[in-house]
This record gives structure tokens, sequence and C-alpha cells, in this order.
């Protein structure tokens, strides 16, 4: 199984969501490629958003060493699955999958219960608290996923 999370920039909500999977499976004696990426350019290379890394690390989690890259199509052969963080995300997704490709494309709270259909929202323009928020929701879809895979 190979993971990746999609969100537009790739420095807020999916390099926490990879860390918080990553937390996940490792405390569950798991081995599991994951990865982020990004729908859009515009921060490729660039570490975490502070706030990002703040949060992450505020659960014991570094993040500084992560960097931000742009989604690809070959990322539909190289991961069997791919979760995105909203419906933009979902649609820009669609776009550019290349027919036959083996990764499933699915929302992300789709696998917390009580949640299908929801986005984790984008905290990029709001404050901390909204970061709070994101880490809650991608641990929930972690924890699922990680209890799933063991
Ligand atoms: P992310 O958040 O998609 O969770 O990484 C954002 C990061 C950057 C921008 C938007 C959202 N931006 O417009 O630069």
């Amino acid at each position: 199984m190979r993971v990746l999370f999609v969100c537009l920039g790739n420095i807020c909500r999916s390099p926490l969501a990879e860390a918080a999977f990553r937390h996940e499976t490792t405390l569950a004696g798991l081995e599991v490629d994951v990865d982020s990426a990004g729908t859009g350019g515009w921060h490729v290379g660039n570490p975490p958003d502070a706030r990002a890394q703040a949060m992450a690390l505020a659960k014991g989690i570094d993040i500084s060493d992560l960097r931000a890259r742009q989604v690809s199509t070959a990322d539909f052969d190289a991961f069997s699955h791919i979760f995105a963080m909203d419906h933009q995300n979902m649609r820009d997704l669609r776009a550019i999958a290349p027919s036959g490709g083996r990764a499933e494309l699915q929302l992300l709270l789709d696998l917390v219960p009580g949640r299908e259909g929801e986005a984790v929202a984008d905290p990029y323009y709001g404050g901390e608290e909204g970061f709070a928020q994101t880490w809650e929701d991608v641990s929930a879809a972690a924890r699922v996923l990680a209890r799933r895979l063991a």
C-alpha cells in the first residue's frame, strides 16, 4: 500500500495528514509508504507553513524536513490510494487522472464515519485554531486508515 495525501499548496493540510498517518502507522508497527503533494505549484520546494510545523511539533512530530511538491500523473500509478482534502482537490485530481491509473481516489474524510462527503477546511487564511481543527480532522482519518490496515 502506498498512500498519497493531496491538498492545494502541500504546506498546510496534506503535510499534517502525512505526519498524522505516519505517526499512526509507526504506533501500529505498520510498513506503509506515505507522501503528500499539492495540486498547485506555488510552494514547490518549501517546508510546511510555520503554523503547520508548530501544530505537528505540539504533538511531538517534527515535519520541518518535508518539502512541497506538485502532484503529477505518475502519482496515479505510483500510489495505491490518493486522498484529497477537499472537493476542489478532487476535481483537480480527476482532471489530470490518467485512464487506467491504479490509484483509488477518495475524499479523506470519507474514511471517518459520520463525516463522509466533508472537506478538511483550508486553514491557510485563518488563525492558529484552524490548524488545530485540521489536525483533529486528519488525525481522525489517519486512525481509521491505520486501523483498517492493521
Ligand atoms: P494547503 O493550504 O492547501 O492546505 O497547503 C494552502 C496553502 C497555500 C495556499 C492556499 C492553501 N495559497 O493560496 O498559497
